[in-house]
This record gives C-alpha cells, structure tokens and sequence, in this order.
C-alpha cells in the first residue's frame, strides 16, 4: 500500500468518495461546489506530482457535491513536464486504493470544429493517442495490454448526457487528440488532425484515461473548448488564451458534473 493511500484514508475521515474528478487548467472554480471541503496539498502525499504548470494548484480536495462523496485531484502532471507519460501513475493508484471506482477526467482543448466554438463542451466518446508515447511502456506485467475499445464507459456517458439535459446545458460529443506538447499544433497538424476523426487537440487526459483503465476504472472524460485549432482563425495561440478562456465553459461544465453527482445513483447501490 503507498504512504499516500494512508494519508488519504486518515484525512477522509470515514469519507468514501468512488467518484474522482481530475480537474484541467482553469478549472479550478469546480471545487467550489464542493462542500464539507477536506484539503490535502500534494506535497502532503508521498509520490504526488509537483505540478509546475501555472492554473494548476496542486492539491485533492474531497467533500460533497449533493450528497456524493467525492475527491477532485486538483493540479496534473502534463508528458510534456518531463516526458514521462506515467506522471498520474501513483495518483490514480492512490484513487483506487482507496476505493475510487469511477473517474471523471476535465481539460482544456482546441476545437477543430466551427460548430464547437471556444466555451463549448465536449464529452470525449473517444480519443487518438497521437504523441507516440503511453504511461504502461515499461509495465512488466500481461496486465499491460489493456483493452481500450469500451474506454470511455457508457454508462459515465449517459449520466453526463442527462445531466446536460437536465440543466439545459449544450454538450457536444467527439474524438481527441493527444499531442504531446508543449508547443501548439501546427495548422498543417491541425488539418491532418481533423482527416484522420478528431474533434479536438490537447495535451492531456489520454495517459490518465489508459491508466484508468489499467486499474480498471471507470472512465468519463470532457474538454472545454477554450480555442479554435491553430489556423483555423489566423491568431496566433497561447497559454494565456487557454487559462483566460477555460472559465467560460468551466462554468457549464460545473454545471453538468454538479447535476450528475447530485443525482442519486441507484444503478451501483
Ligand atoms: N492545442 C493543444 N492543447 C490545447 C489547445 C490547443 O489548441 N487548447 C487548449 N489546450
């Protein structure tokens, strides 16, 4: 057992949260829904990551969102921090340990669609591992050759798709694509992005969605759509549009997990 499920399961006092929210760049505001907060700073947690990515705080915050425990892991490890595409390993395995069962993975991405403008949402239905790499290279067991084609769970799905009816909350649906990062796609890799299926670009979620189902979680996953794709509008891209726009859909976003979660799930019970 790591050091870090024991701090965990002390501080939770009794909490037995099975939902888990990884929160992307930005989307900080998520927490706020959370009531009876129990706060743990990363560095309180033997193995969790340093987050050097400015938006993103470091630290899991379990509480309430209606009456569901939950846990928000609030701050990722990005492959392009250090290049290791395992940086989320312990963390999950920590989530898990402590009987985390369902994951619900947010980020922040490009869209490649006119029709999903920037402040949209987008539940990925499935994604394209496009940076060549994969956190389970150098996993020695069999387990390492993990099915991935039911990896976003359908049931997630429904859940997140009655809930955004529920509130009347737009929510698209479509394919991501991981690139490695940091530097943004070209519009060339942008094009080539959308003609091989994707719906939008990002830097994140997909180690943590293979991972996930590694340890055989459940998996959900949404972007907010903070961009255009490189070249799609002429503007050049940056850090600072993603962190200043990922708010806007954040709030829809918010809206739709704090619907899902506050709904009674009996289909576990
Ligand atoms: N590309 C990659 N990652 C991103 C983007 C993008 O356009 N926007 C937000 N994260």
């Amino acid at each position: 057992m790591s050091a870090a499920i024991g701090v965990l399961t002390d501080r939770l006092r009794g909490m037995m949260p099975r939902h888990a929210i990884v929160l992307g760049s930005g989307l900080g505001s998520l927490v706020e829904t959370v009531t009876d907060q129990v706060r743990i700073a990363y560095g309180e947690l033997p193995g969790f990551p340093e987050s050097g990515v400015s938006g993103h705080a470091g630290e899991v915050v379990a509480g309430f969102i209606g009456k569901t425990p939950v846990i928000v892991l609030s701050g990722r490890v990005h492959y392009y921090e250090h290049g290791r595409a395992d940086a989320m390993r312990l963390p999950l395995e920590a989530l898990q340990g402590i009987g985390v069962t369902d994951l619900l993975l947010t980020n922040s991405a490009g869209s490649l669609r006119q029709d999903m403008p920037p402040g949209s949402v987008m539940r990925i239905s499935d994604h394209i591992n496009f940076s060549g790499s994969n956190p389970l290279i150098g996993e020695p067991s069999d387990r390492r050759f993990v099915g991935m084609t039911n990896a976003y769970d359908a049931h997630l799905a429904a859940r997140l798709e009655a809930a955004a009816a529920a509130t009347g909350t737009e929510m698209h649906e479509g394919v991501y694509m991981w690139f490695s990062g940091p530097s943004f796609e070209t519009p060339a890799e942008i094009r080539m992005a959308r003609a091989m299926g994707a719906d939008a670009v990002g830097m994140s979620t997909v180690p943590e969605v293979i991972l996930a189902r590694f340890l055989g979680m459940n998996v959900a996953a949404a972007s907010v759509i903070t961009n255009y794709g490189a070249g799609m509008t002429g503007g050049e891209l940056s850090h600072q549009e993603t962190k200043d726009m990922a708010p806007v859909g954040g709030k829809r976003l918010a809206a739709i997990l704090t619907a899902m979660l506050s709904e009674p799930d009996m289909s576990h019970d």
